[in-house]
């Protein structure tokens, strides 16, 4: 076997004297070449370009160019200097989104799931009590995240659609005294925004930290972390922050730091998410050195520093502002069409993400399926409580305009006579 390989000299081409060398060489068999038994996929030679959507369900919602922009700026150390000034802007981006000036507040490097269990991993060791709010899925899953790590879990329930009384979660925590209390601000599985005023007096009473899931809620409904006395409060990236999914905001309270992270038993379980080390990585411990914890996702924060900016720059008032009137135009349009709102109280109606009661006599799939392929737009389907109950429609950050509600309703409108004309 006999194969044929050019060399090239850098230095003659430089001179202007190209003269490539040919030779031969003897080669051995190709099998023997390769230790690998899996070939290269196929699928991985074609050029990939992601589909342009208009992203209408409960997140993520569009990314705008200069946000996609901020993130394909070159990748730096996640040590650098210049990337801990942009974590440094990040976490007052944070503090102004969530209205706080705790110094405990950073993005952590996952999903809204990451910060959940950051919060619950951090507050609570094995066989303390936890207390959860289920009005919604959410709840559900921070029980079972507390449960896993051997918490004593308690809960509250309450019809998808409704939220609690002051009165009960009183009543609730009194019986159970648990040590954290878990609720949700903004429910996107089924489109509840929960009274938050009152409720961090009433757990501080019973000696419990309130936690707050404000994922689907942060920067499109009212939100004073301080105010509210909300002792741990978490986000995601990509919701009204229009950032692409991967990083999310959470802050902890002094009282939180002081009641339980500098006073644990046992280690959290977690060492990726254990908030000693988050917090030193974050310049937040007052150590003058950082030590080294784990590869940041540079290109993640840049743009998610970008969405904080953005928000910085329109305003958080104006922002929750733009939310409710636009969902407001998006209830009225869709009762004018026919169809139910899943939520009665107007006031608990969440301005990110709408519920729609399903329509009856149609296949909610087959709706959504219709929209996603005729106008190239995603609504979705119930989750948890809600399956098969309502459309979910989330109109977030710059996806939040009157435009974009016509669209929706359009869309409805054409899937509802042609879904409709299908069964008939
Ligand atoms: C209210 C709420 N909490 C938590 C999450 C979980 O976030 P992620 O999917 O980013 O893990 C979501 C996601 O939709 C959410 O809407």
């Amino acid at each position: 076997l006999i194969r044929t390989t050019v060399f090239s000299c850098a230095n003659i081409i430089a001179k202007g004297r190209c003269n490539c060398i040919i030779s031969t060489l003897p080669t051995r068999p190709a099998l023997a070449m390769s230790s690998v038994s899996v070939p290269p996929p196929k699928c991985l030679q074609k050029t990939f370009v992601a589909p342009r959507r208009h992203m209408f369900g409960p997140g993520p919602s569009n990314v705008p160019p200069r946000i996609l922009a901020a993130g394909a700026e070159p990748v730096i150390g996640h040590m650098h200097p210049e990337m801990l000034e942009i974590m440094s802007d990040i976490k007052s981006g944070i503090q102004y989104a969530f209205q706080t000036e705790n110094n405990m507040t950073i993005a952590v490097s996952g999903t809204g799931h990451t910060a959940m269990e950051c919060a619950i991993f951090n507050a609570v060791e094995p066989g303390e009590g936890v207390l959860t709010a289920v009005n919604g899925i959410w709840g559900e899953r921070a029980a079972e995240m507390a449960e896993r790590i051997g918490a004593k879990v308690n809960s509250i329930v309450t019809t998808a659609g409704g939220y609690f009384t002051s009165e009960e979660i009183d009543q609730a925590l009194a019986k159970h005294k648990p040590v954290l209390f878990f609720l949700t601000h903004g429910e996107s599985s089924t489109g509840v925004v929960h009274p938050l005023d009152g409720i961090g007096d009433i757990c501080h009473k019973h000696n419990c930290l309130f936690l707050v899931d404000c994922v689907a809620s942060m920067g499109g409904a009212p939100l004073y972390m301080d105010k509210q006395g909300i002792d741990i409060l978490y986000s995601g990236s990509q919701k009204v922050l229009n950032a692409p999914p991967g990083t999310a905001p959470i802050s902890f309270s002094e009282r939180h730091f002081l009641m339980k992270v500098f006073n644990r038993k046992t280690k959290p379980v977690s060492f990726f998410l254990d908030m000693t080390w988050l917090a030193n990585y974050w310049g937040c411990d007052g150590k003058p050195a950082r030590i080294y914890h784990h590869t940041a996702p540079v290109s993640a924060f840049y743009a998610l520093r970008e969405s904080l900016a953005i928000l910085a720059e329109q305003g958080l008032e104006n922002s929750w502002q733009r939310h409710r009137e636009v969902a407001e135009y998006l209830h009225e349009g869709v009762e004018n069409m026919g169809l139910k709102l899943f939520v009665k109280d107007k006031n608990a109606r969440l301005p990110t993400v709408t519920t729609i009661v399903a329509p009856p006599g149609y296949d909610w799939k087959e709706i959504t399926s219709y929209i996603m392929k005729n106008h190239n737009l995603e609504i979705s389907g119930g989750l948890g409580p809600s399956v098969g109950q309502v459309l979910r429609v989330g109109l977030m950050g710059g996806n939040s305009s009157k435009a974009s509600v016509d669209m929706v309703l359009e869309a409805l409108r054409d899937a509802l006579r042609y879904c409709h004309k299908s069964k008939v």
